[in-house]
């Protein structure tokens, strides 16, 4: 199943993914924080980093490239010369890898020219394949890095057939959804640790950030969820006949926002690392350059627009082969008006979780 939208086109998951990266940037210090303290913990010769959920675009080496930064420096003030770095990237194998193998030559020489001629080597490698299956040998890992991934699921859960009328949990889902949503996360994040925890050396660590919720509430009622707007979008449009009743009763997500304590719970319970820390930050659906000049006075037509551009980029391809792509423009022009109208009332907000552990 693929999930972003490829390519480098004007919709594509590489030019509409400047949403994610901001988000990432909050976590970036603690993200660095780890692998220092990681390296200067045992120096290896050469530092294994997976990056899983790697995509295509800007983002695919953006925190691979701050974190072999940041260990540069830490080498230059202790004297030491850097160790190799061996990066592996990630994703399931229909992703546009290609895009990413053409960059690597700019990657390395911009590498040399901002951090030094002797810095690395640095050997990058494509690693098509589920996280949901092994993807390394054993024990080659020494760190593990996975951003706006581990919320989508290895499949939709099976028996929600009577989630009518929502692509995702909503407030007018029967509780059997939210179970099943709840049980097929569960299951999904206990083999991706189980899986890792072969992979990774001991005392390796692992940072994940994923979309979740502060509280153990289900999802509906944590916040108004972006998915809610999109399930009303498409109710409208059936509503006009413009998409058939039975397509929207049929199609969910595999996708789901764990709260803090599930994630603990499933961490513990699974065994195989030891829970460091979990970070929650929350963040506007739209934190485009201006927004931090508009408090309470919102362009709600350019933030509607906003969230619709980088919702499509995410959405696009699961929803095109459920629905095929003749509604696609008019779907997300109504979104971005739906999420505009929100705006007009409250600032939407976006909730993720970045988790830390070391492998036992
Ligand atoms: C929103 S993108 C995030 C990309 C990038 N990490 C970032 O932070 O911008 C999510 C990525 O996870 C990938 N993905 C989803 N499920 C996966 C799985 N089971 N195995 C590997 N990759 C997966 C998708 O293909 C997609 O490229």
């Amino acid at each position: 199943m693929e999930i972003m939208k490829d390519g480098v086109g004007e919709t594509s998951y590489a030019k509409n993914s400047s949403y994610q990266q901001s988000l990432l940037s909050k976590a970036q210090p603690y993200i660095e924080e780890t692998i220092v303290q990681l390296y200067c913990r045992t120096f290896p010769q050469c530092l294994t980093i997976a990056d899983l959920g790697c995509s295509s675009g800007p983002n695919s080496l953006f925190i691979i490239s701050e974190l072999l930064k940041t260990i540069n420096a830490v080498c230059q003030k202790l004297g030491r010369s850097p160790p190799e770095f061996q990066v592996f990237l990630n994703d399931l194998p229909e992703n546009d890898f290609n895009t990413i193998f053409k960059s690597t030559p700019n990657f390395y020489e911009k590498f040399r020219s901002d951090n030094g001629q002797e810095f690395g080597p640095i050997f990058v490698a494509g690693v098509p394949g589920s996280f949901y299956n092994r993807l390394f040998p054993t024990k080659t890992l020494n760190f593990v890095h996975s951003s706006f991934g581990l919320h989508w699921l290895s499949q939709v859960p099976q028996g929600i057939e009577n989630n009518k009328g929502s692509v995702y949990l909503a407030k007018t889902s029967p509780s059997n959804v939210y179970k099943a949503y709840a049980e097929q996360f569960n299951s999904d994040f206990s083999v991706f640790l189980s899986l890792r925890s072969k992979e990774m050396m001991i005392g390796g660590c692992m940072v994940l950030t994923i979309v979740g919720r502060r509280n153990s509430e289900p999802p509906s009622k944590d916040y108004r969820n972006s998915w809610e707007v999109f399930s009303k979008t498409l109710r409208d449009m059936v509503s006009e006949g413009l998409i058939e009743e039975t397509k929207l009763d049929s199609f969910n997500l595999p996708y789901y926002t764990p709260s803090i304590e599930e994630v603990q719970t499933i961490i513990e319970s699974e065994g195989s690392f030891d829970l460091d820390w979990i970070k929650t930050f929350d963040n506007d659906w739209d934190n485009s350059e201006d927004y931090a000049n508009r408090e309470f006075v919102h362009d709600k037509i350019k933030s509607g627009e906003f969230v619709a551009k980088w919702m499509r980029a995410i959405v696009e391809p699961i929803f095109v082969s459920h629905f095929g792509d003749s509604a696609i423009e008019d779907l997300f022009c109504r979104y971005a008006k739906d999420v505009g109208d929100i705006y007009a009332k409250e600032r939407p907000m976006l909730t993720t979780l970045v988790i830390c552990m070391t492998k036992n």
